[in-house]
């Protein structure tokens, strides 16, 4: 298994730059907020519970987030040469669940993408997609929150997987395609594809 954690702030290109990493490394994409959304507009009972955390911005309880994630990699055979974890993890148990969960297949986390880019930057581009992607999380107010969540409990795990020797900062400001160029070198130095 080739396994990738795209990391970043909400906003910061974890989705964009997964189009670029599922074409070129030909991995299996797995978007944990993708997930969620497709479950509250199927209008299922975990969508409904997914809705009440995403529309304020907090995060998804990690026993439920977990667990989740576990069933995914369990029952998509498509995952098992290897994944793009898209918004997963998000804290530090899911980190270390997540550890835990590819080592009983074998695997490890390869290379955790961190992209780095300025709140500031990311209020403008959250609140232009806002006018149009629909999304329940898209309006200032939630922002704000999001990017406090993400301050208090997810930058964190910068730290972890630094220790880890696995984090890549990327500057995420610029053109998609420098900002995929920057992934590309980095991950060829890192692990030598
Ligand atoms: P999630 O869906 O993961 O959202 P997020 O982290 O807030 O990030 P976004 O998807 O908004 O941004 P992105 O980094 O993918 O950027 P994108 O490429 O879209 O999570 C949503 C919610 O679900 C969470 O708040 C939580 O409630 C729940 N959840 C999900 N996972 C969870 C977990 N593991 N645990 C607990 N709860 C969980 O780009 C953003 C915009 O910028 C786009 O319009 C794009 O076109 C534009 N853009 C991209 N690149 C550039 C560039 N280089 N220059 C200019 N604009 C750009
Ligand atoms: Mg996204």
């Amino acid at each position: 298994m080739f396994n990738i954690v795209i990391f970043g702030a909400p906003g910061s290109g974890k989705g964009t730059q997964s189009e670029n990493l599922i074409k070129h490394y030909g991995l299996f994409h797995i978007s944990t907020g993708d997930v969620l959304r497709s479950h509250i507009a199927r209008g299922t009972e975990l969508g409904k519970t997914a809705e009440s955390y995403i529309s304020k911005g907090s995060l998804i309880p990690d026993e439920l987030m977990i667990s989740i994630l576990a069933d995914i990699l369990d029952n998509t055979p498509e995952a098992r040469d290897g994944v793009i974890f898209d918004g997963f993890p998000r804290t530090i148990p899911q980190a270390q669940a997540l550890n835990t969960m590819l080592a009983e297949r074998g695997a490890k986390v390869d290379a955790v993408v961190g992209l780095q880019v300025d709140d500031e930057e990311l209020i403008t581009r959250l609140l232009k997609r806002g006018q149009d992607s629909g999304r329940s999380d898209d309006n200032l107010e939630t922002i704000n929150k999001r990017l406090e969540v993400y301050h208090s409990q997810t930058l964190p795990l910068q730290e972890f997987y630094q220790k880890q020797g696995d984090f890549l900062g990327i500057k995420g400001t610029g053109t998609v395609e420098e900002i995929f160029d920057r992934i590309k070198a980095a991950i060829k130095e890192k692990c030598g594809r």
